[in-house]
């Protein structure tokens, strides 16, 4: 049985074609797989319901269980994305749709971004968010791979996942429409990418006031090199802003070990 209605995504949301599979390894993955062919129904949704080797960002692996919003959303980077110098805040957009939907499904709790664009519950993890930008045979599309823990429970996740992760039913104890929940989280996407389209300073300053390490002491590990600062908040470019003695540093890629 399937958790998805796809007609309904496709009737309600900007989405204009769903690829949806029951089951899959990476959502990601098939849309780039896919991707000369989504490029020419873009906006298009690679659904599943269940997926098995989902990736994260850098050398990571995104853990998810049957109950999960798992999904990619494919962009014709030209017709639906920021001008090029923009285009790293789609990313910081998606987490900031993903913290608006969220905040909804949870009023009694404290749900931030974290940079790039994670979302947490307090100090929990409760969504993963992985862009990709990929050429195709006629033009360039972005990927935005969205793993957004609703219904299912962390009680079979490994380990180091259950202790910093949760979901909307480990909270409440309730479970709700996934249907619903992915045609909100749509439309939360559209409205953020309609922002940074528009207005992407809006999008960064957004994202500054939204994250939980701004004005905190942070850990990151950058391609080069360890990092410790107090976190200012986020550049008009998406970059981390990060007060090292006397300088300031601006961080475009690097994750974040730890935050105080
Ligand atoms: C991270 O936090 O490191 C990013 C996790 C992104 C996970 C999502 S789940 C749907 C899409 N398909 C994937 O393989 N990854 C992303």
């Amino acid at each position: 049985m399937s958790f998805f209605q796809p007609e309904q995504v496709s009737a309600r949301t900007f989405i204009e074609y769903v690829e949806y599979h029951p089951a899959l390894e990476s959502t990601n993955s098939l849309a780039v797989e896919l991707r000369d062919e989504l490029y020419r129904v873009a906006p298009a949704l690679v659904l599943t319901d269940e997926q098995s080797a989902g990736r994260g960002r850098g050398i990571h692996t995104w853990w998810s269980a049957t109950g999960a919003i798992t999904c990619s959303v494919v962009l014709d980077a030209h017709r639906h994305g920021p001008a090029v110098e923009s285009r790293p805040l789609v990313a910081l957009a998606a987490g900031l749709a993903a913290r608006s939907l969220v905040a909804e499904l949870l009023p009694n709790h404290t749900v931030q971004t974290k940079w790039p664009n994670d979302v947490l519950v307090g100090d929990q993890k409760i969504c993963g968010i992985l862009s990709e930008q990929h050429s195709t045979d006629s033009g360039s599309i972005l990927i935005i791979g969205i793993g957004l823990n609703v219904n299912n429970s962390l009680a079979t996740a490994p380990d180091e996942v259950r202790q910093r992760a949760t979901s909307v039913f480990e909270l409440t104890g309730q479970s709700v429409d996934l249907t619903e929940v992915l045609i909100r989280l749509l439309n939360h996407l559209s409205h953020a990418l309609d922002q940074v389209c528009r207005n992407p300073v809006e999008t960064a300053q957004e994202s500054a006031r939204c994250d939980r390490l701004t004005g905190h002491e942070v850990k990151i590990q950058t391609p080069t090199e360890l990092l410790a600062g107090k976190c200012l908040g986020i550049a008009n470019d998406g970059a981390l802003l990060l007060k090292i003695g006397e300088a300031v540093r601006e961080i475009r890629a690097g994750h974040v070990l730890e935050f105080s």
